[in-house]
């Protein structure tokens, strides 16, 4: 046994006495793989120092050598489903535009015209049209990124049209998502995603869609806000009001590839920091803050059930019969309680159907200070095979509440604005410190670590 497996051991031996597996069993739920998994690392103690926040040149560093050589999601694939509908993507100082071509394949071009530079595309723009035209001079290249026209091309007898394509990325599909690496080495998709696609056979992300997206703007590093959404150790603090429903201590953490980490918490199980005992109905009323405004003030819970049993019965019917979507085949679990994968560097999924959220935090321009959140809500599409018109985004300023987006869950809007109002404080707080970093707790947050780590990977 290697140091650090001791240490696993030695960590694992201390943590509360009834975690998610021993729960789910004392509970006698079937448990279908990937959840009944656990796959905890230890991976060592040091302090995370905090000018991997804030300093312009680690932040410079992470985008010559990171942002640029790794797979990052763009959009769906239903967001341009016809020749020439595209969407621009940015992240940090880079720009991409996603389009789908004549053929019905979907490119990437670096949004930058090969004359003198300009911007093809605004930033954040998507629409639909069947070339690109550059709005200074008026350079033009065909959706699969040939070049179309130069105006006055008889001063430009140096230039070979054969050599003037616009410039690509690689393009990789997975799930409904299209995810794009700008290095052209980079290893497939389906080999930096490691076990995940495995993990998420039973979930069908491409039959789903976009019910619901919000852009946040954050006052934070594109780490700070990443790690928010990687623990539930701050639930007892932050969201006082979800210990009613969740069990937080108990959450389980998994770490399985460079690029994939989970945790996985149950609902229907208070907190033992609540400090009240809650009976089954107690905790029925109080749960998943997604669905309240859904749920039915009557649900009762049945003699000898549970709120657990109760609220998968309850949502199998609201799917079946609201949404026509079949949950045949979903165990309890993977419809009530809160999963919770990452895919490095900036994807959060959440696969179970309860609260259906995608996640995407990335830098804004190139200030290690700002960030963009998107969140998605992504619902199964229903049987009919028809597939709603994906939510366009609603984007919101920093000082904005989450309850100002027509559409948001109140009890939800409430838990953003919660995560999300910590952020700017942390980013302060990063640079008035005399302690050098961060220090993170060995079991609860290794997942933050874990992210490091697979940074320390790219930027050496
Ligand atoms: S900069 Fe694009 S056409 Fe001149
Ligand atoms: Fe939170």
């Amino acid at each position: 046994m290697s140091a650090n497996d001791e240490m696993a051991a030695k960590i694992v031996a201390a943590l509360p006495e009834e975690m998610t597996q021993e729960i789910l069993q004392r509970l006698k739920e079937d448990v279908p793989s990937p959840l009944d998994i656990e796959a905890y690392k230890f991976l060592g103690q040091e302090d995370i120092d905090f000018t991997r926040y804030t300093d312009p040149a680690f932040f410079q560093t992470e985008m010559d050598q990171m942002w640029s050589k790794v797979w990052q999601w763009t959009c769906r694939e239903e967001h341009i489903p016809n020749p020439g509908d595209h969407m621009v993507y940015e992240v940090g100082p880079y720009s991409l535009i996603i389009t789908r071509t004549e053929t019905g394949d979907i490119k990437a071009f670096f949004n930058s015209c090969l004359h003198r530079g300009t911007k093809l595309c605004a930033s954040d723009s998507a629409g639909s049209k069947m070339d690109f035209r550059c709005p200074y001079h008026g350079w033009t290249w065909n959706l699969d990124g040939s070049l179309k026209d130069i105006p006055s091309s008889w001063d430009f007898s140096h230039v070979n049209p054969a050599d003037f394509g616009l410039e690509e990325a690689q393009v990789g599909l997975w799930g409904g998502f299209v995810f794009i690496n700008m290095d052209p080495d980079a290893p497939s998709l389906a080999d930096y995603m490691g076990v995940l696609p495995g993990h998420f056979d039973n979930w069908n992300m491409e039959d789903r869609y976009v019910v619901l997206h919000v852009q946040k703007e954050l006052d934070c590093n594109w780490k700070a806000a990443v790690e928010a959404f990687m623990e539930n150790y701050h639930t007892r603090e932050t969201h006082p009001q979800l210990l009613a429903s969740t069990n937080e201590p108990s959450t389980q953490y998994d770490i399985f590839d460079d690029h994939v980490s989970r945790f996985y918490a149950l609902m229907g199980i208070p907190s033992p920091h609540l400090g009240r005992e809650m009976s089954e109905q107690d905790l029925i009323d109080n749960m998943l803050t997604g669905d309240r405004e859904t749920v039915d003030d009557a649900l009762q819970v049945p003699e000898g059930s549970t709120a657990r049993a109760t609220m998968a019965a309850f949502l199998r019917n609201q799917f079946d019969e609201d949404y026509d979507v079949s949950t045949d085949g979903l165990a309890d679990c993977e419809i009530v309680d809160t999963i919770e994968y990452t895919l490095f560097p900036n994807m959060v999924l959440f696969p179970g159907l309860s609260l259906p959220m995608i996640y995407r935090f990335r830098p804004i321009g190139m200030d290690p200070g700002k960030a963009l959140f998107d969140l998605l809500f992504l619902r199964p599409v229903p049987r009919s095979g028809e597939r709603p018109e994906p939510a366009s985004p609603v984007r919101i300023g920093v000082e904005d509440s989450y309850s100002i987006v027509p559409g948001m869950d109140p009890g939800m809007a409430h838990v953003y604005d919660q995560d999300t109002g910590n952020l700017a404080l942390q980013q302060e707080g990063f640079l008035t410190s005399r302690k050098k970093g961060q220090t993170l707790g060995n079991y609860q947050e290794v997942r933050i670590r874990h992210l490091h780590q697979t940074l320390d990977k790219y930027v050496g």
